[in-house]
């Protein structure tokens, strides 16, 4: 079902989320308003995927995004989150993010402890790394999404 729908184009506002992303698992993330969140396609399963993001006119980067009610978390509202796999020196708020979601890497977890959660994101960040790496997921970067004026 999912492959149909992707790759998926997303933009909007970098909005403030609960602040635990970089707090307490060291894995900062931006996150989009509800506005977003309600344009998400029919049929696009929760889980984690991969792909590529632009804050405002900026370098394109590598990204792992959540999207769903993060169970180890109990969150009442669906979210977008996107962590981009690289060092910012400063928060993005109000920004403007467009994220390319390439591919799929597996559902969302609860998980016993927050070490366990934060191992399982480590070992996204580090497939995601690779599988940008193939050339089908490298010919987004040129997407006219990103180019356009
Ligand atoms: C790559 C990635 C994978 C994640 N996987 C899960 C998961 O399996 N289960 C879960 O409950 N939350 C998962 N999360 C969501 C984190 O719990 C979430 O980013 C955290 O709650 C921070 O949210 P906040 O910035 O709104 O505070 C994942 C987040 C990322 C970036």
């Amino acid at each position: 079902m999912t492959s149909k729908i992707l790759p998926l184009f997303l933009e909007g506002q970098v909005v403030k989320g609960f602040g635990r992303g970089s707090k307490q698992l060291g894995c900062p993330t931006a996150n989009y308003p509800l506005s977003v969140v309600q344009s998400l396609p029919d049929g696009l399963e929760s889980g984690v995927y991969y792909g590529w993001a632009q804050v405002d006119v900026g370098p394109i980067h590598k990204m792992v995004a959540n999207i769903g009610w993060c169970p180890f978390y109990k969150n009442k509202e669906m979210s977008v989150e996107t962590h981009i796999m690289h060092k910012f020196e400063k928060d993005f708020y109000d920004s403007n993010l467009k994220i390319a979601i390439v591919g799929y890497l597996r559902g969302e977890k609860n998980f016993d402890s927050l070490e366990d959660l934060i191992q399982a994101i480590k070992m996204d960040i580090h497939q995601a790394d690779q599988k940008l790496e193939q050339e089908d997921a490298k010919k987004l970067v040129t997407h006219t999404f990103f180019n356009k004026l």
